[in-house]
This record gives C-alpha cells, sequence and structure tokens, in this order.
C-alpha cells in the first residue's frame, strides 16, 4: 500500500463524518451478525480498516469489552479514539497498521471476531488479498468468527474514488478455504448520506479447526 493511499485516507478523514459516503448512525446488519455468533461479552474483537466506525459505540453499548480498532488512516483511529473516551470512557486499542502489509497486526494473537466492513473490496491484487487471508488465517481462533461485509457484484464500481473489487458469497467462501463455514449470509442496500444506493453482501463465517 502506498504512501499516497494513506494520504488518500487520511485526507478523506478531515470531512465530518457524516459526509462520509460510508457513513452509518447505527450499523444494525453487522450488529445482527455480532449477536448470532453468542460469543461472550469478553471476547476479542478486531475491526479492521475501522476508520470512525460507530460500531466501536455499538459494541460497547451491547457490552462487549475487549475491543482493538486497526486502520491505515492515524487520523481516523485518533477521531475515533477521542470519540470513544469521551462518550464511554474507554480506551480504545488503536492499531495503525496496512492489512495488505501489516507489520503489528500480525503480532496479534487468538481473535475471536474479525469484523469488516467496507474494506477487503479496496485490495485489487491477488497479493493484497493473499495477505488479507492468510492474516485472517494467522489471527482468528478456533472456533472464531469472520464477519466480512463488502460491496456485492452489481455494487458500486468505486468508492472513495478508488476502484473496487466486488464478490459474491462464492468468492468470499474460496478465499477463505475450508476452515471457515458460512453460517450466515443476506444482501443489504445501504443508502449512503447522498442518497446513493449501495449494494452490500454481509457474511458470517466461523472457524471449524485449530490454527
Ligand atoms: C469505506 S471506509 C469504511 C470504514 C468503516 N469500516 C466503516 O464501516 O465505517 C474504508 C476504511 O478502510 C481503511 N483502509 C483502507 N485501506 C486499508 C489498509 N490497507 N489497511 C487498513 N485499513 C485500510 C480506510 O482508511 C477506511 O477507514
Amino acid at each position: 500500500m502506498s504512501s499516497e493511499l494513506k494520504s488518500h485516507w487520511n485526507n478523506a478523514y478531515k470531512k465530518d463524518d457524516s459526509q462520509l459516503g460510508w457513513f452509518e448512525d447505527y450499523p444494525k446488519q453487522t450488529m445482527k451478525l455480532v449477536a448470532q455468533t453468542k460469543l461472550p461479552k469478553d471476547a476479542k474483537i478486531l475491526n479492521v480498516g475501522a476508520g470512525t466506525t460507530t460500531l466501536i459505540e455499538a459494541l460497547l453499548d451491547a457490552g462487549y469489552t475487549n475491543l482493538i480498532a486497526n486502520d491505515l488512516s492515524e487520523n481516523a483511529l485518533e477521531k475515533l479514539q477521542f470519540r470513544i473516551k469521551k462518550s464511554h470512557n474507554y480506551d480504545l486499542n488503536g492499531v495503525v497498521d496496512d492489512l495488505t502489509n501489516p507489520e503489528i497486526l500480525n503480532q496479534l494473537e487468538s481473535i475471536d471476531l474479525w469484523i469488516d466492513r467496507a474494506v477487503l473490496h479496496f485490495f485489487l491484487t491477488e497479493n493484497e488479498q493473499d495477505t488479507y487471508f492468510n492474516l485472517i488465517t494467522k489471527l482468528v481462533s478456533k472456533n472464531g468468527f469472520v464477519l466480512i461485509a463488502v460491496f456485492e457484484t452489481n455494487g458500486a464500481k468505486k468508492c472513495c474514488g478508488l476502484d473496487l473489487q466486488r464478490y459474491n458469497v462464492t468468492m468470499l467462501e474460496t478465499k477463505l478455504g475450508p476452515d471457515f463455514e458460512l453460517i450466515s449470509t443476506f444482501n443489504y442496500s445501504f443508502i449512503n448520506p447522498f442518497g446513493g444506493e449501495r449494494p452490500y453482501i454481509y457474511t458470517l463465517f466461523k472457524r471449524q479447526i485449530c490454527n
């Protein structure tokens, strides 16, 4: 991932959160799948490419206590950590790192739930995608879960000015491999703050075997 992309994302987060094309007031679809995991409240949850997501408030409000947020953009993570400290007096563990060239993330261990909304589709090369899925295999524990919400194959071709690789459920199953069983999936058309329709596919997988 180039330093231009890092600047691109840092610049994106100079806007108010409500002006971001992917902003959602409450991440209802993600929380629906989180509830299906039936994980204990102290489960270790890693939200990759978190940006300034409202998911962190939603998870804290639902009682989850062990949260890690990653992003390439330090601007995004600083904004998120500041907001969460103010609203929930919670010291959010933030990891600034590149999912396509991880140097810190790969040292984390035993993640019970990996959550990605609207990040994977930015990785266009096979090498970037392989690095992302290898990281999942390295970090997600036995019986752990992977929740991926990504632009589906009929979805928009660009987001935030960047080209996208769109997915269907079979593509995600193939990338994750046989260790991960599909538990739940649905399509959801997100209407962005500017009225644009952005069709997503939501998926929840469970890891079947030991790391
Ligand atoms: C469309 S936004 C989605 C943000 C958040 N997941 C949400 O749903 O509100 C994509 C996010 O992915 C982050 N991102 C892009 N490439 C990344 C990479 N290589 N490693 C980590 N984060 C990345 C961006 O900085 C941005 O915050």
